[in-house]
């Protein structure tokens, strides 16, 4: 039986850490409304001239080392990114795969915001599972600053740039394998979370940006309440489909957007304080980046080990969500 496993974590962090002081000097805020609403502290930002793919390379080098593979070795490149390099093309994969010194192997992006490191893993599994890949590199990458509207203070102080990368590759071993994702999608709360400027829907011109409509706008509460009772019942869900009660996880490791969804769904389910993983104090919400940034981060703590039962957890724009239960294939530092 082939499987498929996490070979490898890793993560870059954009050098300029931006704190909640500096954002009340750019607009109408506080820390002590950004801590409380959402316990974020910090965030990083990319600079000038980083783009999504700069971040992405980053992660994808040391995840490649850190899997002990050579870019020769990897068949195939996905991106998750809601801010890829370019609007249309060429896709924010294209670019990183050839950073990466990887030619003449497909590569591609997926749009599914902040859910997108789950979509990766079903995508990666499901090649994998079916004999057609042995390795695939797959990242989540996020210059969000590049979206924000530092106008609009219900949106800019949320937000922050970064790129996790995993090696998913094919294994014997039942002991490290990804057990199970499941991914759903509705698009009927489409206008929950959006860029709604410099599509087709509402192509590029003077006054879509002089409107500032390029930018990320969210319903927050509409999107808070849906996220707490969406990610509870889906968690339920992949841990009674897999029979594996709550003690049994090592990690909660779920998506980093605001610190009272991440307490409210790990109470909801009994989750132990220390079974789950919070970064979004120090990083804000770097969408499809979250994830693997979080597991990045225990990993890098030497916390998680291989074989380690780890449970993941997201919710975006799309809507989408989604979950997944591994045991983790990485090996130590
Ligand atoms: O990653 C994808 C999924 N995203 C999410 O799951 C995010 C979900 N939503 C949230 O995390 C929260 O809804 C927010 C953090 C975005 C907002 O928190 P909230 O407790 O829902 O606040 P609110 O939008 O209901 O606003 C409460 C008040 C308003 O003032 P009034 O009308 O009560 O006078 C806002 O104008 O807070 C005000 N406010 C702010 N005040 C200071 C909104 N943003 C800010 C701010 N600083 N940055």
């Amino acid at each position: 039986m082939i499987y498929a496993t996490m070979r490898s974590i890793a993560s870059y962090i954009p050098q300029r850490c931006v704190s909640n002081f500096d954002l009340e000097k750019l607009v109408d805020t506080s820390d002590e409304w950004i801590t409380k609403r959402t316990g974020i502290k910090t965030r990083y930002f990319a600079s000038e001239n980083e783009a999504s793919s700069d971040l992405a390379t980053k992660a994808g080098e040391i995840a490649l080392k850190r899997a002990g593979l050579e870019p020769s070795d990897i068949d195939l490149v996905i991106v998750a990114t809601l801010s890829p390099d370019y609007v249309g093309m060429p896709s924010t994969a294209c670019i990183t795969s050839y950073n990466l010194g990887i030619e003449n192997k497909p590569a591609f992006d997926i749009t599914t915001a902040c859910t997108g490191f789950i979509y990766l893993l079903s995508i990666a599994k499901a090649y994998i599972q079916a004999g057609m890949y042995q390795n695939i590199l797959i990242i989540g990458a996020e210059k969000i600053s590049s979206l924000l509207d530092f106008t609009d203070r219900s949106t800019c102080v949320l937000f922050g740039d970064g790129a996790g990368a995993a090696v998913i590759s094919a294994t014997q071993d039942p002991n490290e394998a990804i057990l199970d994702v499941h991914i759903s999608a509705n698009g009927r709360y489409n206008d929950f979370l959006m860029t709604p400027g410099c599509g087709s829907r509402n192509p590029a011109n003077q006054h879509i940006i002089d409107s500032n409509l390029q930018f990320i706008q969210m319903k927050g509460n509409e999107t808070f309440k849906l996220a707490v009772k969406t990610l509870a019942q889906d968690v339920e869900h992949i841990l009674q489909h897999n029979a594996i009660h709550p003690s049994e996880i090592k990690f909660f490791i779920p998506h980093q957007a605001n610190l009272r969804i991440i307490s409210a769904v790990g109470e909801m389910l009994d989750f132990q304080k220390d079974q789950v993983v919070v970064t979004v104090d120090r990083f804000g919400n770097t969408s499809a980046a979250s994830i693997p940034m979080a597991i990045n981060s225990i990993y890098e703590e030497n916390k998680l080990h291989k074989g380690d039962l780890i449970l993941l957890d997201a919710f975006g724009g799309g809507l989408t969500w989604g979950s997944a239960l591994l045991r983790f294939g990485g090996n130590p530092l």
